[in-house]
């Protein structure tokens, strides 16, 4: 009987970045939205989810959206488009519901625990996250980093491209959640990050701070979807053991 970790590796060893999707084939929307439900468990920093999943299903809507991707055979064959977008500008709001279900989950009297916690997202996240246009906070952090790092280790983030690179790390590994739960309902995926942002966000109508991490293709795999042979450089290579 196959355990857990066979099916896991048969998932991950079949699934390949497909550019071509069969005309004839039909794609379940209800296994894009369970797909999507589980990308959303991704771990992610903070659990401030600082994500959103934009699903282009109508064709002609796909069609263009194709078209910012470059009219790559991936997108353009697509039967749904999925774009992963960076909201890193929701995290204030994010880590007020945070605090709110916090509150109503904990029970009194609080644990050192819950305090700690608490505090994490009254005080910490608005540390890290908050920016003004000049870069004062930027430079608090710089301070405050230089300070605490001289005797002990401490975490060097300070400006907003950390702020950025985070968010991306998240919503990344919901991508990646995505694309294996597709193929483990039978279908086939393709990652891209060859579109033009500027175009596709204002298609999208997101605001400014918004940023695309990638927009991932997905339906039935054409025979001919797979380019090549999978090539990658060998464990022993790119695996350091310590
Ligand atoms: C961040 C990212 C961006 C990518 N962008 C594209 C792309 O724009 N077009 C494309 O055809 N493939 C794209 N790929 C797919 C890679 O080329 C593919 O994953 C790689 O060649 C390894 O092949 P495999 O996924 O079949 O193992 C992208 C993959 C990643 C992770």
């Amino acid at each position: 009987m196959a355990t857990p970790a066979d099916t896991f590796h048969q998932i991950v060893h079949e699934r390949r970045a497909v550019r071509k999707y069969a005309e004839d084939g039909k794609l379940d929307p209800e296994a894009v939205r369970r797909s999507l439900e589980r990308a959303i468990l991704a771990p992610n920093s903070s659990n401030l989810q600082t994500w959103e999943f934009h699903r282009i299903r109508d064709a002609e809507k796909r069609k263009e959206v194709a078209r910012l991707c470059m009219n790559q055979s991936a997108a353009r064959t697509a039967h749904e488009l999925i774009v992963f977008v960076c909201r890193s500008d929701h995290w204030k709001d994010h880590s007020l519901r945070i605090l709110e279900s916090m509150r109503s989950s904990f029970s009194e009297p609080l644990s050192k625990r819950d305090k700690r916690a608490i505090e994490y997202y009254k005080r910490n996240i608005p540390l890290l996250y908050t920016n003004d246009p000049f870069g004062l906070m930027t430079l608090l952090r710089r301070i405050i980093v230089f300070v605490s790092s001289l005797s002990k280790p401490f975490v060097r983030w300070t400006n907003r491209a950390n702020s950025r690179i985070i968010t991306h790390k998240s919503i990344a590994l919901a991508a990646q959640t995505f694309m294996l739960s597709m193929q483990a309902e039978g279908y086939a995926t393709c990652p891209m990050e060859g579109f033009d942002e500027k175009r596709l966000k204002r298609y999208l109508n997101l605001p400014a701070r918004a940023e695309i991490n990638m927009v991932v293709a997905t339906g039935p795999a054409d025979q001919e979807g797979i380019y090549s042979e999978r090539f990658r450089f060998p464990y022993s290579e790119v695996v350091k053991e310590w």
